[in-house]
């Protein structure tokens, strides 16, 4: 495709080097659909023929089927997927395909279709998204009032529901496709007809290009188009704190099977076992979306790296930007597809999380704010409570069971009854807060919103 100024051909090992098409090939519908909205533009300024044009785009069309059939013989030593398609073409249809590359470059062309395929990739992870969210909506359902202790540092703090919890998880996954959005918003902008780097003296009709395409406008300054790879860095960044989302979620679930805590149980399909240890049941699912969130992380920090030394405009470095990209798809497609189904089957043991919630230590500070409703400053209330819990440590009483009023006589005989968890948790009525009651309610504000 360049060989006019060469005496030599390209060594094989520069080849083997240099090839990405062996990876890229994945860009082929949107390299297909880009040239014929660029062969289109050409025909409406005269560049081509009608002929020419119907046997360009029918050419495309043929070898994306080709392609897709598992028909196409893809050569390292045209490159990459732009090279080997344009090669094709104008094997099959002959001068006509020799005049697609008029004022495009590979550098444009990349672009474009990276772009493309970013998009399709939003969207379906954003399926994946919303499909996982309503997984985890379904158990905070049936777990609206299933009491567990909310934890801070792995201690327990204060009642909440599993329900809360589960609702959590879904507030950060409607954060992640908002961040999928906005990434696809200024993705959507057509870097065709940026050439190389300075645009092309044959003027194209690029907003017409752009609309095909389904591009909201056409990028404003050739350099900044060829050397953006601003929307892969965001798209990557939202495959990773998505990554980092699911990876928690496996972490509290992975305790929450553990003997230890004893709150739930996931279905032997979504678990492993050991082949020594006959009694184990494992929760490899949640152990290898842990471990792929540093995967997803590296390829984040793997474009950035590459990304920080580079000159304007194109520099070969920027064709690594795809194995991250793919690699991050590819591999947060899956961790939502098996979290969704493994969520979908998980239950709970209500008994070991009521349970566990149930010592009354998580309503030392409902105690203070009883205190407090009797006109007790809240750091001295903190501190007569405080008391009781060292007391009730020291004499190995539960703390309900102490005799509060002879401990310090701002304790009135009613200060007993904020020991009841079902109380305790109902007065927690405030939006964001977890009453039975607001989960209910966030529950059909949410099937709504999905
Ligand atoms: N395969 C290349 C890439 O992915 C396409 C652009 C090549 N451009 C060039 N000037 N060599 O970046």
């Amino acid at each position: 495709m360049w060989k006019g100024r060469f005496a030599q051909e390209t060594s094989s090992l520069v080849q083997q080097y240099g090839e990405s098409v062996s990876y890229d090939w994945r860009l082929f519908p949107h390299d297909v659909a880009g040239s014929i909205a660029h062969a289109r533009a050409q025909h409406h300024a005269g560049l081509l023929s009608e002929e020419e044009f119907t046997a360009i785009e029918r050419g495309l069309r043929e070898i994306e089927s080709d392609i897709r059939d598992g028909k196409f013989e893809f050569k390292t030593s045209l490159e990459d997927i732009h090279m080997n398609i344009e090669a094709e073409l104008t094997r099959r249809i002959g001068p006509a395909g020799a005049k697609l590359h008029t004022a495009r470059s590979r550098n444009d062309q990349v672009a474009t279709d990276t772009r493309l395929y970013c998009r399709d990739a939003i969207d379906s992870l954003t399926t994946a998204i919303a499909a996982l969210q309503a997984a985890l909506l379904d158990r905070a359902e049936t777990h609206a009032a299933t009491i567990i202790p909310g934890y801070t540092h792995l201690q327990r703090g204060q009642p909440v529901t599993a329900g809360h919890h589960f609702l959590a998880y879904v507030e950060m996954l409607e954060r992640d496709k908002s961040r999928l959005a906005d990434c696809r918003r200024r993705l959507n902008i057509s870097p065709l007809g940026s050439g190389a780097l300075a645009g092309s003296t044959i003027n194209l009709d690029r907003p017409a290009i752009a609309a095909e395409l389904g591009f909201d406008g056409v990028s404003t300054n050739s350099m900044d188009a060829i050397a953006d790879r601003d929307y892969i860095a965001e798209l990557l960044f939202a495959t990773a704190l998505c990554g980092a989302h699911l990876s928690r979620l496996s972490e509290d679930l992975i305790l929450w099977c553990s003997a230890e805590f004893g709150f739930a149980t996931l279905s032997d399909a979504h678990t492993t076992g050991s082949s020594l240890m006959p009694q184990k049941k494992n929760p490899d699912v949640c152990e290898i979306t842990r471990g792929k969130t540093g995967r997803l992380t590296g390829n984040l920090v793997n474009l950035l790296v590459a990304l920080k030394g580079l000159p304007l405009t194109y520099n070969r470095d920027l064709q690594e930007d795809k194995p991250p990209l793919f690699d991050s798809v590819d591999t947060l497609s899956l961790v939502l597809a098996v979290n969704t189904e493994m969520i979908a089957s998980l239950e709970l043991n209500g008994d070991a999380c009521r349970n566990a919630a149930s010592d009354p230590m998580l309503l030392a500070t409902d105690l203070a704010d009883h205190l407090v409703k009797c006109g007790v400053p809240f750091r001295s209330a903190h501190d007569l409570v405080g008391k009781a819990v060292a007391e009730s440590i020291r004499t190995k009483t539960p703390l309900d069971q102490l005799d509060l009023p002879e401990i310090d006589p701002a304790f009135d005989a009613a200060a007993k009854d904020v020991f009841s968890l079902d109380r305790a948790l109902a007065a927690r009525t405030n939006p964001g807060s977890p009453s039975v009651e607001n989960v209910r309610s966030e529950i059909r504000r949410w099937k709504a919103a999905l």
